[in-house]
């Protein structure tokens, strides 16, 4: 069954946007769809998104504006192994970068994480996605491999872990 409605989690303040982190719910998979297909280069069926309302749970998680409710992003992780987590995708739209948005969704995704009981988390980024990897390495993810061919395209994969 697909998760209802529940209380805001987290917020955030920045110089000029006022945000709520919180679980992503049916009715944000469209917006969720067109950040996807704007920003990443892989296809992702939209039937994924759907499956992932109840995949991931708790762990999917959208950010939008307090005042306009306007979505702003989104961060889906899900449980790989009993100890550890994977990231699979971290979005936010492109004109509002900057302002702490990006973190704060990474920072909740951990925190829930954490409280279900996972020891690490690790995520796949492009090789050539240097402002994602430097944003990671940030946030205290550390490089622990490759993988080639990883995307659809073929591009090569960096692998980053984090320890929660
Ligand atoms: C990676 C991404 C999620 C970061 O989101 P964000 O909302 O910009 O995140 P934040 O504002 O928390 O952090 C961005 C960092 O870049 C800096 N920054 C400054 N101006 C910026 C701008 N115009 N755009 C992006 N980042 C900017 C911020 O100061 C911040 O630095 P810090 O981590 O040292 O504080 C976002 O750039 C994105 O959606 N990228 C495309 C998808 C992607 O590559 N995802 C990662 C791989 S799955």
């Amino acid at each position: 069954m697909a998760p209802g409605p529940e209380a805001p989690c987290a917020s955030g303040v920045s110089a000029t946007v006022v945000f709520v982190v919180e679980r992503a719910r049916p009715e944000d998979l469209d917006a969720v769809i067109r950040l996807s297909a704007r920003v990443f280069p892989e296809e992702y069926q939209d039937t994924f998104f759907s499956a992932m309302l109840e995949v991931a749970g708790e762990t999917f998680l959208v950010a939008r504006d307090i005042g306009t409710m306007r979505f702003l992003g989104f961060a889906l992780a899900t449980r790989s192994t009993t100890a550890e987590a994977r990231l699979l995708l971290l979005a936010t739209v492109p004109d509002q970068r900057g302002k702490g948005l990006g973190g704060r969704l990474l920072r909740e995704t951990e925190a829930r994480l954490r409280r279900k009981g996972c020891l690490g988390v690790f995520l796949e980024v492009r090789e050539d996605n240097l402002p994602g990897i430097r944003f990671y390495h940030r946030h205290g993810y550390e490089i622990t491999g490759s993988v080639s061919g990883f995307y659809q395209d073929g591009s090569k994969a960096v692998v980053m872990q984090k320890g929660l």
